[in-house]
């Protein structure tokens, strides 16, 4: 067993023993082609015990394209193929990279990552929630996480994107409910207790993708918590309250017109006399009966003078006054 081991070791120094004597560099570790809503990133570690001052070059193809270099001569520990705006990555395509370091005029050899299916293995990140309340309901309102290339139902189809909603009482979360298998990026959750938080979560999954997508931060709403709704009572209230306040400051200062109108009995207002023809007046006079008329009155007063004129325009006319000479 251990004979083995050592067997294996030794081979091991025999391949790579040489090329570290003559100084080629040995090629980063950990090399690993990613993708996470549909770009291809391709990540390393550097070389076991590697100096500074170390630069790395790096390429992708796919199954029908040969390498292609996209970042060269780089310090960084990663080169996004899909940032290139020119780049042939396709969501149904089969990707491999490869990256080799530099220091100088020296290179290591490539280091290839496994070979991905950007569709299947992709990572799908997490939707945006938005939550809108009423009493006793929230919609949970779905938006889709962007895209590198194409849209997450352009690359899967429409039919094969499902949402899991799941939601708790705030405070709750053991007792959280999922539903799974929604299509509609909008859905309700409905028959709510009253006055009460929630907070929800939603996941996608893909049919082609076999990993459920990231969970969406949890966004909580809490049910007739609307700032809308309080606003629209407390202004019903209001305006109810400054209506019947009004009804009452005019009752108050109308009570006089008020109780002349109920009580006709009670002396006109002084309004009334000082303009005969108003449209109260007229129909007041008009409602009396049709034979009803007024004429002129001559007084002759005991020194033989004659005043004439219509008796309403006697100041001292009242109510019973005018009922009298009609
Ligand atoms: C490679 O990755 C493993 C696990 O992530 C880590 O333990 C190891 O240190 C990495 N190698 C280098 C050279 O960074
Ligand atoms: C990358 O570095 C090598 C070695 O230093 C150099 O020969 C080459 O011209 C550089 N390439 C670019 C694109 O800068
Ligand atoms: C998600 O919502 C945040 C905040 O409302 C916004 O800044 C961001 O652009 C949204 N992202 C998407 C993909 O809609
Ligand atoms: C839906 O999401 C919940 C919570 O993340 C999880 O427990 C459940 O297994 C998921 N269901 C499906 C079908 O993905």
């Amino acid at each position: 067993m251990s004979a083995r081991v050592c067997v294996f070791i030794l081979t091991l120094s025999t391949l790579h023993g040489p090329r570290a004597v003559s100084g080629v560099l040995s090629g980063p570790t950990n090399v690993s082609l990613t993708s996470f809503n549909m770009n291809l990133v391709l990540r390393w570690d550097p070389p076991e015990g590697a100096a500074g001052g170390l630069v790395y070059t790096s390429e992708y193809k796919s199954r029908f394209t040969p390498y292609k270099t996209i970042c060269t001569n780089s310090s960084q520990l990663q080169c996004d193929f899909s940032s290139q705006p020119d780049s042939s990555i396709s969501v149904y395509g089969k990707f491999t990279g490869r990256v080799r370091a530099q220091l100088g005029a020296e290179s290591s050899d490539w280091v290839e990552s496994k070979e991905i299916f950007l569709d299947r293995d992709t990572v799908i990140g997490p939707p945006n929630v938005s939550l809108i309340s009423t009493e006793d309901t929230i919609e949970v309102i779905i938006t889709d996480p962007v895209f590198a290339r194409s849209t997450l139902k352009e690359a899967y189809g429409a039919s094969n994107v499902i949402y899991n909603i799941t939601h708790w009482k705030e405070g709750h979360e053991k007792e959280a409910v999922s539903r799974t298998n929604l299509l509609q990026s909008r859905f309700v959750l409905d028959k709510l207790e009253r006055w009460t938080s929630y907070c929800v979560q939603v996941h996608i999954n893909a049919l082609m993708n076999p990993k459920p997508g990231e969970p969406s931060t949890p966004v909580c709403e809490r049910t007739t918590s609307k700032p809308g709704v309080p606003w629209v009572a407390a202004v019903v209230t209001f305006l109810v309250i400054a209506v019947a306040a009004a009804a009452l400051v005019l009752a108050v200062v109308y009570r006089k017109r008020i109780s002349n109108f109920l009580c006709p009995k009670d002396l006109l207002p002084q309004r009334f006399k000082e303009a005969p023809k108003s449209s109260m007046y007229m129909a007041m006079r008009d409602s009396h009966p049709p034979e009803e008329h007024y004429d002129p009155v001559s007084i002759v007063a005991d020194d033989g003078t004659v005043e004439e004129g219509s008796p309403l325009q006697d100041t001292g006319t009242s109510c019973s006054l005018i009922v009298g000479e009609s």
